[in-house]
């Protein structure tokens, strides 16, 4: 028979443990399910009040909710703001992982790194951690729809597949390059420019706001790649120059924390050609830093890359990403000027995918 003070402990223990449960630590080094994402959305804007905010800007095909997390401090003055989207392509799970890592690096940084804290009283970062809900719940359905790229809308009337490819489907030389209008196709780029839901959510968030944003950041893989626009050969950024030196300088800055290799570009000139991209579509609204992170591997477990990847995969990813809007505050904020050997560098690039996998 139990006595008194045994009951007691019991209780205790199992209150202790229930605390323990509680304030398990988010696990940022493996995948995660949607449901498991949009919870930890939640907390992150619970545990940083003031700082961090979920803002809802659209709705899927499959009518879920579409959220960023807002993170800056409200200053009372007009800011600048920075965008990341991650997982627009479903079957490329280390984007949204690193949606989430950056989320918390910068939350940290905030709290004890100098420049970090006059970067968020400067800029917002709005940061969508997935942004193709549909497709990436579906990619976790089983392993026979793992590799789902698209969303999940269907197609038109006289068409027996799902899904548009939704980084071909924005408003920038749509349907010229790099897609197809087979609705059967990986690269089916829709019926029109923007039809689908998603690629209008940010069409609309970003566009409304489009002189506020310095970068604009979207996170792919796989390829190891920092693509700048633009995706058609016939258009050329005013910026071109400062871009490649400027992500040169990222691809740099990733190779100094593991070794990795990533090639700078446009993709004509690394990958393939394609129109319709959210980058393209980012630049030609006048957003001067507009990149396409491809990140881990090169192919050997490519959109499969290991959980004991993801780690490292976003330590050097979260070093290139700093180093651009680094860049781009500075440029803005005050007025320096990061000069670098870029050009040794431009000497340097190497074609490092010769697959035709798309990413
Ligand atoms: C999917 O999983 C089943 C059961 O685990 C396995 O038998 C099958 O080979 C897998 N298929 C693929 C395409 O991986
Ligand atoms: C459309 O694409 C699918 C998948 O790639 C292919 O099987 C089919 O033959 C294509 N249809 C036409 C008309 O090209
Ligand atoms: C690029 O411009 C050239 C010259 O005007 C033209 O011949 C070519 O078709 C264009 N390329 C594309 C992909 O539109
Ligand atoms: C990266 O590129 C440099 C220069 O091209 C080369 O020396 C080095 O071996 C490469 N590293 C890896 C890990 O491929
Ligand atoms: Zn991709």
């Amino acid at each position: 028979m139990l006595s008194y003070v045994g009951l007691s402990l019991l209780v205790l223990l199992s209150a202790m443990e229930a605390a323990t449960v509680e304030r398990v630590e988010y696990d940022y080094y493996k995948y995660h399910t949607m449901p498991e994402i949009t919870k930890w959305m939640a907390q992150v804007e619970k545990d940083n009040p003031g700082v961090v905010t979920i803002v809802e800007y659209g709705q899927t095909y499959e009518k879920r909710v579409i959220r960023l997390l807002k993170i800056g401090l409200n200053t009372g003055e007009k800011k600048k703001a920075i965008w990341m989207d991650c997982g627009i392509h479903a079957r490329e799970w280390i984007a949204p992982a690193f949606c989430q890592y950056f989320v918390r690096q910068i939350l940290q940084a905030h709290k004890t790194d100098p420049k970090m804290q006059e970067m968020i009283r400067n800029m917002d970062f709005y940061v969508t951690p997935v942004l193709n809900m549909d497709g990436y719940i579906y990619s976790w359905k089983d392993n026979t729809t793992r590799l789902w790229r698209k969303n999940r809308s269907p197609g038109p009337p006289d068409c027996d597949s799902y899904g548009t490819d939704l980084n071909r489907n924005f408003d920038a030389n749509w349907g010229t390059l790099g897609v197809s209008f087979n609705c059967s196709s990986e690269t089916y780029c829709g019926s029109q420019a923007v039809s689908e839901p998603e690629a209008q959510a940010v069409t609309y968030f970003v566009g409304s706001r489009k002189d506020d944003f310095l970068c604009f950041l979207t996170i792919h893989s796989y390829g190891q790649l920092l693509l700048v626009p633009y995706g058609h050969p016939n258009f050329t950024a005013p910026n071109y120059k400062e871009l490649m030196e400027v992500g040169l300088g990222a691809a740099d800055a990733i190779r100094s924390v593991h070794g990795k290799n990533y090639t700078v570009g446009t993709s004509p000139d690394v990958l393939y050609a394609n129109s319709g991209s959210s980058r393209d579509w980012a630049r030609f609204q006048g957003i001067p830093y507009s990149y396409t992170f491809e990140l881990r591997d090169k192919g050997t477990f490519g959109f499969q890359l290991p959980q004991d990847q993801i780690q490292p995969t976003c330590e050097e990813a979260y070093s290139g990403a700093l180093h651009i809007i680094t860049y781009a505050h500075d440029k803005t904020f005050n007025g320096a000027v990061a000069t670098a050997a870029a050009t040794l560098w431009t000497m340097l690039l190497t074609v490092g995918v010769t697959s035709t996998t798309l990413m």
